[in-house]
């Protein structure tokens, strides 16, 4: 886990910065703040010391060198909201508290979550100094667009939490997936009955999420095909939705030429009925439902893979696991298959298999899905990066 130096200017949205601290610790992180003078007219330090744990800094108190040792510590280093003044002052070099001063002495990852009114936000003589921190190779995590504090409609408002906090896992990260490009398949197809009833599955998205959450912290460029999920959306990866498993194959057809690596992680429905009716089945008769098998996208995407990285998942009972998933593998043409026992759909917890075409079995034991999700990608990173 990271040591994260989190600076905060005195945008309004300050008070986001308390939340920030306690889920960045909850994440596993240490969390050390340092603020701008006028921050502190908005909230005291103490209340940071007593989020972080650590003591909090507006002024050098009695340590000539905080300046230098606060980024020294640091592996990441953020600024929380961002006010426009201080973020012009970091573009331009100036180190006139020792807040600023210790973007300047700092050598490593800086991020910049800039909060403020909109016309402020699009200043020229701001939008100047966001272009030099970006060309500088500073991680800037825009600002969102709604309703802001003044009453006005547009882009100033703080990057949310969920947001900020994927920004700093990405920045965490080494990035073997760099110039790789990930198409992931997620969640479950529905295939419709009538006009509101369908046949799906318990899939909720959030290995598959995760697996895209952390595919971009290693680098690669993401895009997620996803059917119908119940799992928080990734921050920062193209997203687009289908509805039915005809659907998910078109779309993955679009985007195939794209990637280098396919992740296939959606439960696709492997049925679909006959025929659609137009309105509401009405109940009081028997009714047979005639289901016709839909297109294996796998096996279709194993028959034309070439060079690409096809990456399967195989959901099957204990028993057997290791082996049900190898055939899949051998038969479907893939390079890797994620065997994962029926009891992982729908829990929180994750207990699988990473099997590689080569024989290697990686056993993944996680407390969570995102944690699962990293040990899979680290697997396949190690096997075939
Ligand atoms: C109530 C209040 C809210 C403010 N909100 C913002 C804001 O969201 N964004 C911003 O850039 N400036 C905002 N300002 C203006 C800054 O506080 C001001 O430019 C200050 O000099 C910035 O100093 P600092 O960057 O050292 O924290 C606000 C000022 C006040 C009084």
């Amino acid at each position: 886990m990271g040591k994260v130096l989190l600076g905060v200017s005195s945008s309004i949205a300050i008070y986001k910065a308390c939340e920030l601290v306690r889920e960045l610790r909850k994440s596993g992180h240490e969390v050390r703040v340092v603020l701008s003078l006028f921050s502190e007219r908005f909230i005291s330090k103490l209340t940071f010391e007593a989020l972080s744990g650590n003591r909090a800094y507006v002024d050098w108190e009695g340590d000539p060198l905080l300046h230098i040792n606060l980024p020294r510590w640091s592996d990441v280093f953020l600024i929380a909201p961002c006010s426009m003044n201080t973020l012009s002052k970091v573009a331009l070099g100036i180190g006139d508290n020792l807040l600023t001063t210790c973007a300047l002495s700092h050598k490593g990852h800086l991020l910049i979550a800039p909060a403020g009114n909109v016309e402020m936000y699009k200043n020229p003589a701001v939008q100047e100094n966001l272009k030099r921190l970006k060309e500088r190779g500073v991680i800037v995590i825009e600002p969102e667009e709604g309703k802001l504090l003044c009453e006005e409609e547009g882009q100033g408002r703080l990057a949310s939490l969920e947001r900020l906090l994927d920004w700093v896992e990405y920045a965490l990260r080494p990035k073997p997936w760099k110039d790789k490009r990930v198409l992931l398949t997620v969640g479950a197809t529905k295939e419709f009955i009538d006009r509101v009833r369908f046949i799906s599955n318990l899939s909720s998205g959030l290995l598959g999420f995760s697996l895209a959450r952390v595919f971009r912290w290693y680098g690669a460029q993401v895009r997620v095909v996803a059917g119908f999920t119940t799992a928080e959306e990734p921050p920062e990866v193209e997203l687009t939705r289908v509805v039915s498993t005809q659907d998910m194959r078109e779309r993955v057809r679009e985007l195939v030429d794209w990637a280098d690596v396919v992740v296939m992680n959606a439960a696709v429905a492997d049925y679909r009925p006959l025929e659609t009716y137009a309105g509401k089945i009405k109940k009081g008769r028997r009714l047979t439902l005639e289901l016709v098998e839909n297109p294996d996208i796998l096996l279709e995407l194993g028959r034309e893979k070439g060079n690409k990285l096809l990456v399967g998942f195989a959901l099957e009972e204990e028993e057997g696991l290791t082996e049900k998933a190898k055939e899949k593998l051998i038969r479907k043409n893939l390079d890797v298959v994620v065997a994962n026992p029926l009891q992982s759909m729908g829990s929180g917890s994750y207990r699988g298999k990473v099997i590689f075409r080569e024989g290697r079995v990686v056993d993944v034991e996680a407390e969570n899905k995102l944690r699962a999700a990293e040990c899979i990608v680290q697997a396949i990173t190690e096997q075939l990066l």
